[in-house]
């Protein structure tokens, strides 16, 4: 065996043949293994790059380390993706590596603040410190770094001002500090950064004007400020249009409020996104005098008046009756649109027709109009626009037949206008491989007449809304057979007759023919349908017994059967606890059907996900949107419409804490299962108008998170559980119409009720708060209800987020804000998900 002392002095020598030098590469090594060491790193991990850091090799040949070929100097250190989860010291043995020029430490699990010791790398042409847990504020010695080309912070946890320092990076050609939370205003030093061609400043909180420095910086040709506070002041106007050496500008999400102002003149720009701001006025027509031209991203503004494309230029409309023949083929030299492939203008306040001349902007992808004020028609020279994929015109005021061209497009989205009919295709999407998928939404309009047939032979068909229409005759049997469907809604249409089979229907997600005239059973086929999370079946004449087959669908979260004519048992005595239980159900309703017989003890003891509370309490920022893969996802939010509080109140699906059970206006008779104690998840408890007999199960007061419980109408007898009183969020209860006695609990949750919460029971007490002082038990003649104005749904509780969905919803208020834009930020992700120059950026 080798001594320690031998086998030192044996790397020395190797490494002293090696190098031919002697110290500085002794030290440089040490000085790695120093940093190494201040890191908490499994040394007996293989899959750990760090580990390749030994004494037994030449530390030049060491992971992300590159040496200087002469010296032996280390002027590289890139460790992106090396975990090394610890802070950067101030004396870091980092910072004696004097020579490096390159830093990169993109995604290293590093946190703390920056040390100002980095001031020190004064060779320093790039540093990346991207996508670790920095916090406090940049070091302002990094602007002794005069050698940098490029500085990279972004997505870290950063506070305070961006230093003044900065402004002496005279070489800087790249800045990212996206992702923090730097605030206050762009210090004028900027000004200097006179070589920069790339700065990302998005996603922070900066405010202020929009720098006048910026002037300087001549060769600016990527500027993304989006998602923070700037205003506009006076100025914006007057110098975006010197800005010409831009090629991507983003500046949407701030609060700019001001005319656009003619930017002709950034004749390179390839991307405009001015979106989530204030801007006023008509449309700037200056930007189709922008050859380049790709992407122009306007949507959630104050932009007015009515749209014309025929400004471009007058070489354009030229070209625009010249191409008649072989439109794909318009000159690129003249058109100033022919390179246009996205324009988005959504969430304004446009009016007027959809210009036929949109025709005059051939290579159009996607266009997004929806909410604003069009009216009329389609346009027909919207044909020839051949490579539309996604189109949106939701929420507008349109009208007439759905011509018959636009089923070629992919993402189509028409609801909520006033179609009326569709125009059957002339040639359906069938492209065997394509990977995109064909999605429709037609809800909300005007449409009648039968189910259109042809829809059955849209092969890549996944998506397809059209509820809210007046479609009548039956449900072809032939549809819900695509195979790709995934989400189908018919909700409130006047459709009729069965439900059809669904044999092929694997990927089918969410199915919702609620609000028709359905007869007859269940096809049985549904149980293939293994991907099955969502069935609503409520308010048709559906008419079996209870789909108990149905628990074999192992996703299945949501079940609405209510408001048919389902009839039965919804247990047999025969069954084990198991075979009743619902594992995966998030939500069930089976309300006003004609449900009957009693239920086990032990009923609700297998129904997993509720008994599941789900620990993201309140914090709304953390609701994932939804599960799985985001991109897998449709557009669609499932919704449903329940009694939340005695209020019919529309819920999303998003509410993965929503947990929900609705058995009233049914037969059941005996006992309330003890086992409902198990559903600690349940915030909704609807057992109202059935035959329930005995006492209220204590164990109710183990729903710690109940909202509302409705035990109304039945024939209950003994005393409210006292308990009941811990349920702290318990805001809505109903005991009428039993048969309780004794004292009504004290908790304020209890006297804040309405007196007819409590009415009509044998012999109730304590009601003196409630009903007012002359309350006599039996009559129960409700006083004045207490103010019922400031009631219950001013204190809607958080988990209660009637989504602002349509018209007439009750309750929207500001979670239904969240919503729409959650739903319109999924909207625009898609959509710029399909939009090659969207993400990129130049470095
Ligand atoms: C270190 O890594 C080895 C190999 O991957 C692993 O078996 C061991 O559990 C790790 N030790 C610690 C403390 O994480
Ligand atoms: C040293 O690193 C090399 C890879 O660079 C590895 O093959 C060797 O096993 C390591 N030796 C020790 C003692 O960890
Ligand atoms: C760095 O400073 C810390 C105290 O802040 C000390 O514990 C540590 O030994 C020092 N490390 C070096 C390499 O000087
Ligand atoms: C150092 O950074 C520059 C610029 O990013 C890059 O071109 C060069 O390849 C890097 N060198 C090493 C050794 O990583
Ligand atoms: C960095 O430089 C400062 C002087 O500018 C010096 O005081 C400090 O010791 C240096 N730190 C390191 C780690 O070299
Ligand atoms: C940022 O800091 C906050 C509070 O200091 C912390 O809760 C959060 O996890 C941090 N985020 C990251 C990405 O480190
Ligand atoms: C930046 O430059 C100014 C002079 O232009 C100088 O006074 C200041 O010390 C410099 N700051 C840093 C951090 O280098
Ligand atoms: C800008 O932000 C800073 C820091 O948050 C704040 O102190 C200042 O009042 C803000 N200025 C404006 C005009 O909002
Ligand atoms: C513009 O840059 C020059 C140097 O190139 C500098 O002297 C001047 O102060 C800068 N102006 C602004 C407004 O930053
Ligand atoms: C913008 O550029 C024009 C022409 O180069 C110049 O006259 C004007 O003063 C500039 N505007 C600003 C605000 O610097
Ligand atoms: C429910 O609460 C009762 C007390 O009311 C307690 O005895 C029982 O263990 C609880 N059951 C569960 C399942 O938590
Ligand atoms: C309700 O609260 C009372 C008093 O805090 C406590 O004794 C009782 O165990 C609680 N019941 C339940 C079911 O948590």
């Amino acid at each position: 065996m080798m001594s320690s002392n031998q086998y030192v002095l044996l790397v020395f020598f190797v490494s002293l043949i090696y190098h031919n030098t002697l110290a500085s590469p002794w030290l440089q090594r040490d000085a790695l293994l120093e940093f190494k060491n201040e890191f908490p790193i499994n040394a007996s991990d293989p899959d750990d790059p760090i580990n390749s850091w030994n004494r037994s090799t030449d530390y030049c040949s060491w992971e992300g380390v590159t040496c200087d070929r002469n010296s032996g100097k280390v002027i590289s250190l890139v460790l992106d993706s090396f975990y090394l989860d610890g802070s950067l010291k101030t004396n870091s043995s980092l910072f004696s590596l004097q020579h490096l020029r390159n830093l990169s430490l993109d995604h290293c699990g590093l946190r703390g603040e920056i040390p100002s010791s980095l001031g020190n790398l004064s060779h320093l042409r790039v540093l990346d410190l991207s996508n670790n847990h920095f916090d406090g504020e940049i070091s302002s010695s990094l602007g002794y770094l005069n050698q940098l080309t490029s500085l990279s912070i972004g997505s870290n946890n950063l506070t305070g001002r961006l230093p003044t320092s900065l402004g002496n990076l005279s070489r800087l050609t790249q800045l990212d500090l996206t992702d923090n939370h730097l605030d206050g205003e762009i210090p004028p030093s900027f000004g200097n950064l006179n070589q920069v061609l790339s700065v990302s400043l998005s996603m922070n909180n900066l405010n202020g004007t929009f720098p006048i420095s910026f002037l300087n910086l001549t060769k600016l040709n990527a500027l993304y400020l989006f998602q923070n506070q700037f205003t506009s002041g006076d100025d914006l106007p007057l110098f975006l249009p010197n800005l010409t050496s831009l090629y991507y500008l983003d500046l949407s999400y701030n609060h700019f409020k001001s005319t656009v102002p003619d930017l002709s003149g950034l004749h390179n720009l390839l991307k405009i996104d001015l979106s989530g701001n204030s801007f006023v006025g008509n449309f700037p027509a200056s930007l189709l005098k922008i050859p380049s031209l790709e992407a122009v991203y306007l949507e959630g503004n104050q932009f007015e008046g009515s749209l014309e494309f025929h400004n471009a230029s007058s070489s354009s409309v030229d070209t625009l009756l010249l191409s008649h023949n072989n439109f794909s083929r318009v000159s690129e030299s003249i058109s100033g649109l022919a390179m246009l492939s996205s324009l988005a203008l959504g969430y304004n306040s446009f009016v007027g027709p959809i210009p036929v001349s949109i025709s005059g902007i051939p290579n159009l992808s996607q266009l997004d109009l929806s909410h604003n004020g069009f009216t009329g028609p389609i346009p027909g020279s919207m044909s020839k626009l051949v490579y539309l994929f996604i189109l949106d015109l939701s929420y507008n005021k349109l009208e007439g037949q759905v011509p018959s061209f636009v089923w070629g497009v992919y993402g189509l989205t028409l609801s909520h206008n006033y179609f009326s009919s569709l125009e059957k295709p002339r040639k359906v999407v069938d492209d065997k491989d394509s990977i995109d998928k064909v999605s429709f939404d037609l809800g909300s309009n005007s449409l009648r007449g039968p189910f259109p047939q042809w829809l059955c032979k849209v092969r890549l068909l996944e998506f397809l809304d059209m509820s809210n229409n007046h479609l009548n005759g039956s449900i072809p049997p032939c549809f819900l057979n695509p195979p790709f469907l995934k989400e189908v809604s018919l909700r409130k249409n006047n459709l009729s007759g069965f439900l059809p089979d669904m044999y092929s229907s694997q990927e089918l997600k969410s199915l919702d023919v609620s609000g028709n005239q359905l007869v007859g059973k269940l096809p049985r086929s549904l149980i293939g349908c293994n991907y099955l999370e969502f069935l609503n079946l409520k308010g048709n004449n559906l008419r079996d017994t209870f789909p108990s087959w149905l628990r074999s669908l192992e996703r299945l979260r949501v079940l609405l059967l209510g408001s048919n004519a389902f009839y039965g048992p919804i247990y047999t005595p025969s069954s084990s606890s198991t075979d009743f239980g619902f594992s995966t159900l998030r939500v069930i309703d089976i309300s006003h059907n004609n449900f009957s017989g009693t239920l086990p003890r032990d009923y609700f003891a297998n129904w997993l996900e509720m008994s599941s509370v789900w620990k993201g309490e309140k914090d709304w920022s953390d609701l994932p949107m939804y599960e799985g893969n985001q991109m897998d996802r449709g557009m669609y939010e499932n919704s449903m419409v329940m009694i939340y509080k005695g209020v019919e109140t529309e819920f999303s699906e998003i509410l993965l804490a929503f947990k929900a059970i609705d058995f009233s206006g049914n037969n059941f008779s005996g006992e309330i299962p003890e086992s409902i104690g198990l559903l600690k998840g349940l915030r909704l408890l609807n057992l109202s108008g059935n035959s329930f007999t005995s006492s209220i199960p204590s164990t109710l007061a183990n729903i710690t998170y109940l909202e509302a419980l409705d035990l109304s109408r039945n024939n209950l007898s003994g005393h409210i559980p006292l308990d009941l009183d811990n349920l702290t969020f318990l805001s809505y209860m109903d005991f009428s119409h039993n048969l309780l006695e004794g004292p009504v609990p004290r908790g304020t949750q209890f006297q804040r009720q309405n007196c007819s919460s409590f009415a009509d029971n044998v012999k109730l007490y304590g009601l003196e708060e409630i009903c007012g002082p002359i309350h006599v038990p039996d009559a129960a003649p409700p006083q004045q209800p207490k103010d019922s104005s400031s009631e219950p749904e001013d204190v809607l509780n958080w988990i209660a987020a009637a989504i602002a969905y349509g018209p007439g919803v009750i309750c929207g208020l500001v979670i239904g804000h969240i919503f729409n834009s959650h739903k319109h930020e999924r909207l625009m992700r898609r959509f710029r998900r399909n939009n090659p120059s969207g993400t990129t950026r130049v470095h």
